[in-house]
């Protein structure tokens, strides 16, 4: 089971409590790692968390500092813990435009996790469906192919053996997809939840979990 999740509402925790938008990325990120926790207690395979959008940029550059620094301080204060709790840690994203210390600590959190096994955690950082498309054309294109097919198209995601979501839950209360997974999201079930994501608690994982239980997926079928 795959579950992404669109961790929303930071900012408006930390406006309605009187803090800087950045106090709710912090509690964001702990509450990240409480949920793969969670997420690994209740047997889910691959947990994909959207961390940084594309058009994330768009925000002012402190901020866009900070979430630069917390995904660092992130992976190196949790890499050990990670270990021994046997997550592996992928990260999904287009790289170009990032800054040398942020490649840094993709490529080594990703060495450093490979062989473990109990849950796969995906952060989706610097993503953008569109852009991932878009990539994916532009290696056909060099590689001098001419005709794909859905199977082959895969291969040039940039993590071609991740499974599409299964469920994809959405924080704050917006309801749209701000250009997250959406190729691989095409018969995803949706789950938006009104909390702001500081505030999302087991409970609202295991409750997503039981709504998804009861959806009837029919990919087209009958
Ligand atoms: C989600 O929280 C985290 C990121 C997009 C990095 P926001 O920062 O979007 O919080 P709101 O939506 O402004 O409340
Ligand atoms: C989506 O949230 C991106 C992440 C959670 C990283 P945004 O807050 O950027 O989305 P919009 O702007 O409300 O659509
Ligand atoms: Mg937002």
């Amino acid at each position: 089971m795959h579950v992404a999740i669109i961790m929303d509402g930071n900012g408006r925790w930390a406006k309605e409590r009187g803090l800087p938008r950045i106090e709710g990325h912090r509690k964001g990120a702990e509450k990240a790692e409480k949920v793969v926790e969670w997420a690994a207690d209740l047997n889910i395979d691959y947990i994909t968390l959207y961390a940084f959008s594309t058009e994330n940029w768009k925000r002012p550059w402190d901020e866009v500092k900070f979430l630069f620094t917390l995904f660092v301080d992130f992976i190196k204060k949790r890499v050990n813990r990670m270990k021994d709790e046997g997550v592996k840690v992928k990260i999904m994203g287009r790289r170009e435009g990032l800054p040398q210390e942020i490649l840094d600590v993709w490529d080594w959190v990703e060495e450093e996790t490979k062989n473990e096994e109990r849950i796969t955690l995906v952060i989706a950082f610097n993503y953008g469906g569109r852009a991932e498309i878009l990539d994916a054309v532009n290696k056909i294109i060099k590689g001098k192919i001419d005709v794909v097919d859905e199977k082959t198209f895969r291969k040039y995601l940039y993590i071609p053996e991740l499974p599409d979501p299964d469920l994809v839950i959405r924080t704050s209360g917006e309801m749209r997809i701000s250009n997250f997974l959406l190729w691989q999201i095409a018969y995803s079930e949706l789950i938006f939840v009104k909390k702001y994501w500081p505030d999302f608690d087991k409970e609202d994982l295991k409750f997503a979990l039981e709504e998804f239980s009861r959806r009837q997926r029919r990919f087209g079928g009958i």
